[in-house]
């Protein structure tokens, strides 16, 4: 066999069947590392989420839940203008928790907190 001039070609293929072996361990090894990452990031997408819930943003809840009615920039449509609002705190508080008229009431949706944050949020908007 010293002589055969096959016996590099076999080898070069014994080696490369190696590497295409090692190679996909490898890539097994990489994949469990991808999976474990993404689980990784969705623990902390969650945590993340319920922290939200927690640190109520009035901003945001503003955005997803009252320029609908109440126009993008607030200023009205088919509800009033909330940009300058003349009743007391008392009377907003109450109007968003028990709603009123075509105003659909969030005492449903928002602990007396969160209500008293939106509230605080709405007397800032000018
Ligand atoms: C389905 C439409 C609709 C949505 C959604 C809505 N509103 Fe209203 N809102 C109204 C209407 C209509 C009125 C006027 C009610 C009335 O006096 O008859 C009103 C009135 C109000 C008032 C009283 C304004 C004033 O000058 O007396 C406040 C405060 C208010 N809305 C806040 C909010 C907040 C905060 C949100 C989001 C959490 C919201 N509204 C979502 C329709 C809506």
């Amino acid at each position: 066999m010293k002589n055969n001039p096959v016996v590099p070609y076999i080898l070069i293929f014994a080696l490369g069947l190696g590497l295409i072996f090692f190679m996909s361990l490898y890539g097994l090894d990489q994949k469990k590392e991808i999976a474990a990452t993404d689980e990784e990031g969705n623990t902390e997408e969650t945590e993340g989420g319920s922290a939200a819930a927690e640190d109520f943003d009035p901003e945001a809840f503003v955005q997803g839940q009252c320029i609908s009615c109440h126009g993008g920039d607030l200023t009205g449509a088919f509800g009033p203008s909330l940009v300058g609002l003349t009743d007391s705190e008392e009377t907003v508080h109450d109007i968003i928790k028990n709603g009123q008229g075509g105003m659909p009431a969030f005492g449903d949706k928002l602990a007396d907190e969160q209500i008293d944050e939106l509230t605080e949020y709405l007397f800032t908007l000018k």
